[in-house]
C-alpha cells in the first residue's frame, strides 16, 4: 500500500550520500520504502529535514512482520501465551516448546505462529516430557514446519551441528561457556565431564588453540556429533572421548587437569571423587548444581569440602552465582573451587 508524506528529492548520484546524512540524524521515515526512477531518489523523510527542501510523494509502505509474542498475544491473550513464551527454546533453525494445557487444541496454530513470527526457523518440535535417563534427552514431537530434528546452531563463533532429539543441548548455558573460554590460561588442560556434543570443548579449544581440551561423553549420539564439530571447527587441540567419566579419568586423566567443567546439574555430586582424581594441584574446577530457590549453597558447598576430604585435597571456593532459573523452586548455580 502507498501512503503519502514528506520526501527529499536528490540526483540518483547523490542519493546513497544524502541517505547516509539523514539516517545519521534520525531523519528517514523507516515506515515507507526508498524509490527512484531514472532521475532522481525519494528518501521519506519524517517532519524537519535539516533545511533540505522536502516534497510530497506517495510510497510503498514496509511490510511489518509481526513477531511471535505480539502473534500469540493476539490470538490467544496475554495469560495463555505466557506459558509459551517462557519456556520456548532455539537451537539453530528449530524452536523447541512447552504447550501449557489450556492451549493444547491449539498446538498446531501455536507451532504455525512460531514459524510465521520468526523467520529464521523453519521447525517446531513439542516437549512431551523433561529430560529423561543418563543421557537427559528430551522427547519430542514435530508440531510445525519441516519433518526434521538436526540443525546447525552458532554458539560464541563456534558451529555446532546437533540432533535434538538424541543428544541433551540447551542453548542456555551460552553465557557460562563464553565465562569459563574467558578464564582457561594458555597451556591449559582442561576436562569437560559431561561434553555433550562439545559447547564447552569447543569453545574453549577455539579461543585457546595452546590449550588441550578432553571432553568425556556418554552417549555414542552426542560423541558422534561433537567428533563431527571437531572437523566443522578445524580444531586439532580439542578430543572427544566416549565412555563414563568414572571410567575414563581413572584410566587416562588422573591428576591431569589445570580446569574441569562439571555441567551435569543433576548428579554432579556422584562425581566429586572423579573430579578430585583428574585435579592436578592448583586446578580450578566449575561445578553445576540445582539447589533450593531460597535455600542457599552451604549445603552444597559442605559436600564438596566432605568429598575433598575423603580424596586427601583440600579446597578455596572462588566464586558461586545463580546461572538460571530452572523450575518455580529450584536454581541452577555454579561454584567455582580451587583444588589443592
Ligand atoms: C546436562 S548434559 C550437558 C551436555 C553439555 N555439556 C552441554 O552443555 O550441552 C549432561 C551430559 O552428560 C552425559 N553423561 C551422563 N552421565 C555421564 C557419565 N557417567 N559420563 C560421561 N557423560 C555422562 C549425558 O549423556 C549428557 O550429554
Amino acid at each position: 500500500m502507498k501512503i503519502n508524506g514528506n520526501v527529499v528529492r536528490v540526483k540518483k548520484k547523490d542519493g546513497e550520500k544524502t541517505k547516509n546524512e539523514l539516517k545519521e540524524l534520525g531523519l528517514i521515515d523507516e515506515m515507507r520504502i526508498i524509490e527512484s526512477d531514472d532521475k532522481y531518489v525519494y528518501i521519506p523523510v519524517l517532519e524537519g529535514s535539516c533545511g533540505r527542501k522536502v516534497v510530497e510523494r506517495e510510497l510503498e509502505q514496509k511490510e511489518v512482520r509481526k513477531g511471535f509474542r505480539e502473534l500469540l498475544i493476539e490470538h490467544f491473550g496475554e495469560e495463555n501465551a505466557k506459558g509459551v513464551l517462557s519456556s520456548y527454546d532455539v537451537v539453530g533453525d528449530i524452536a523447541i516448546i512447552n504447550i501449557p494445557e489450556e492451549l493444547g487444541e491449539h498446538e498446531k496454530d501455536v507451532g504455525r505462529l512460531l514459524l510465521e513470527g520468526d523467520a529464521k526457523l523453519n521447525v517446531v518440535l513439542k516437549k512431551t516430557g523433561g529430560r529423561e535417563g543418563e543421557f537427559r534427552v528430551t522427547k519430542l514431537e514435530h508440531l510445525a514446519g519441516e519433518g526434521r530434528t538436526k540443525t546447525e546452531y552458532v554458539e560464541n563463533g563456534v558451529r555446532m551441528k546437533v540432533d535434538v532429539s538424541k543428544v541433551y543441548f540447551s542453548p542456555r548455558l551460552s553465557n557460562e561457556r563464553k565465562r569459563i573460554t574467558g578464564e582457561v590460561k594458555d597451556g591449559e588442560n582442561v576436562l569437560i565431564l559431561f561434553a555433550g556434543v562439545g559447547p564447552f570443548a569447543l569453545e574453549i579449544g577455539k579461543v585457546h588453540p595452546s590449550a588441550k581440551v578432553v571432553g568425556v561423553e556418554l552417549n555414542p549420539d552426542a560423541v558422534k556429533y561433537f567428533e563431527e564439530n571437531i572437523q566443522l571447527n578445524k580444531l586439532r587441540n580439542v578430543e572427544a572421548v566416549l565412555g563414563d567419566a568414572k571410567k575414563v579419568v581413572t584410566e587416562k586423566y588422573s591428576r591431569w587437569a589445570d580446569r574441569i567443567a562439571m555441567p551435569l546439574p543433576k548428579g554432579a555430586l556422584e562425581f566429586l571423587d572423579v573430579a578430585f582424581a583428574a585435579a592436578k594441584p592448583g586446578c580450578v574446577v566449575h561445578f553445576y548444581s540445582m539447589v533450593e530457590k531460597d535455600g542457599g549453597t552451604g549445603k552444597l558447598k559442605e559436600k564438596i569440602m566432605d568429598g575433598a576430604r575423603k580424596a586427601g585435597r583440600e579446597v578455596e571456593f572462588i566464586l558461586e552465582k545463580e546461572v538460571r532459573p530452572y523450575s518455580a523452586s529450584t536454581v541452577q548455580v555454579v561454584i567455582d573451587f580451587l583444588v589443592k
